[in-house]
């Protein structure tokens, strides 16, 4: 099978994506993601008020290294005014590979105001935003989206069809509706209707990979482009590499030992720590390391020092005393941890 694909004139050299995710997807996990083989990266979703207002933050969210392209910055917003000058912005200041149109959140602080996956119930207004942002930029612009807003506004598969016929290059679509939230499964069906409806843009299927081939299922199932993966890639970068193993008839790699694990941990730890200084990188790994760490027979104890401080020096301490516990262990040194369990479906962000 060809593990690539294109997305207007942006070669992506692999078929598995990693998906947008707020508080998740920021530099590190990003590089960490890449260099496991994941095709394409998103960042996080970016307000586009806040990038017009030149709010500092949020700026912050869009730079990335030269080493984690082809990448992706995504956008939400409401108005077409600040999604088209964010774009405009994004393009000139940012550079990245690919803006994409985040249709698809479904938190109610985002739709409340209209943002998100909100404007699956106006396409009028998705359709004159998508023109204005696709005739605004000479890069690629791509949509991200939900199946519809309840059980009685299905729209994915015509949705993704308009999108193509202004101009957008690419639809990822995670066929949950904004009602269920992370809740039932996602519907697969709604991601190969859209793959009939567009002519010849890339489908990138989304929604409750939870391993190689899984993935491999969800392509068999949907003739889709290439699929996307979200909460499978907590604390577990490795899944990008099975995948492009499974895509190309090879052997799959050897899961994680429980000393990887630890070690990855580490290595995220310091990431986070060069790109965002001590006290953020300490706040924000402890969610990541809960990941690394989950299903961990014996190591509750250390997760709960870890969750107890704030120094990112006894950090690295605890995490060394929990490779010692797996090395003196005799079975747990030779496990190799496989997390195997459910996705979460309680998702803040
Ligand atoms: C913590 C978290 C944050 C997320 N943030 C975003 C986001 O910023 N933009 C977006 O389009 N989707 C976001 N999502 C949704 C994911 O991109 C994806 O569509 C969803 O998790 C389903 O894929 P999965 O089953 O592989 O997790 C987020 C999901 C999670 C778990």
């Amino acid at each position: 099978m060809k593990n690539s694909f294109q997305i207007g004139n942006v070669h992506i050299p692999s078929l598995a994506v990693l998906a947008p995710m707020a508080g998740v997807t920021d530099h590190a996990f990003r590089v960490l993601c890449k260099s496991h083989g994941a095709g394409l990266v998103y960042t996080e979703f970016v307000s586009s008020n806040g990038i017009i207002r030149e709010n500092q933050k949020t700026l912050d969210m869009m730079a990335f290294t030269p080493d984690e392209r082809p990448i992706v910055v995504q956008i939400f917003g409401e108005t077409i005014d600040a999604m088209k000058r964010s774009a405009e912005y994004i393009q000139n200041v940012v550079k990245p590979d690919i803006i994409d149109l985040n249709f698809g959140c479904p938190v109610p602080k985002v739709t409340k105001k209209g943002a998100g996956s909100a404007i699956l119930k106006d396409m009028p207004l998705m359709e004159e935003m998508t023109k204005a942002i696709v005739s605004a930029v000479n890069i690629p612009v791509t949509a991200k989206i939900r199946a519809g807003w309840d059980s009685k506004c299905i729209v994915a598969p015509e949705t993704a069809a308009m999108l193509e016929s202004h101009g957008i290059s690419a639809v990822a679509i995670h066929p949950r509706t904004t009602k269920q939230l992370y809740k039932g499964n996602a519907d697969w069906e709604l991601i190969a209707k859209a793959k009939e409806a567009v002519n010849h843009i890339p489908i990138i299927g989304n929604g409750d990979i939870t391993s190689a081939q899984s993935a491999k299922e969800m392509m068999d199932l949907t003739h889709c482009d290439a699929v996307m993966i979200g909460r499978r890639a907590l604390g577990n970068p490795w899944i990008f590499s099975e995948i492009n193993a499974c895509f190309t008839g090879k052997e799959l790699p050897a899961p994680p030992s429980l000393i990887d694990r630890v070690d990855m941990c580490r290595h995220h730890l310091l990431l986070e720590r060069e790109d965002k200084g001590e006290i953020q990188a300490a706040n924000l790994i402890k969610r990541h390391l809960s990941w690394y760490l989950k299903g961990f027979h014996g190591v509750s104890k250390y997760r709960s020092k870890i969750f107890m401080t704030k120094d990112i020096g006894i950090m690295l301490e605890i995490l060394d005393e929990v490779r010692e516990y797996i090395l003196t262990d005799p079975i747990l040194r030779e496990k190799a941890y496989y997390e195997n369990g459910a996705l979460l479906d309680e998702v803040s962000y």
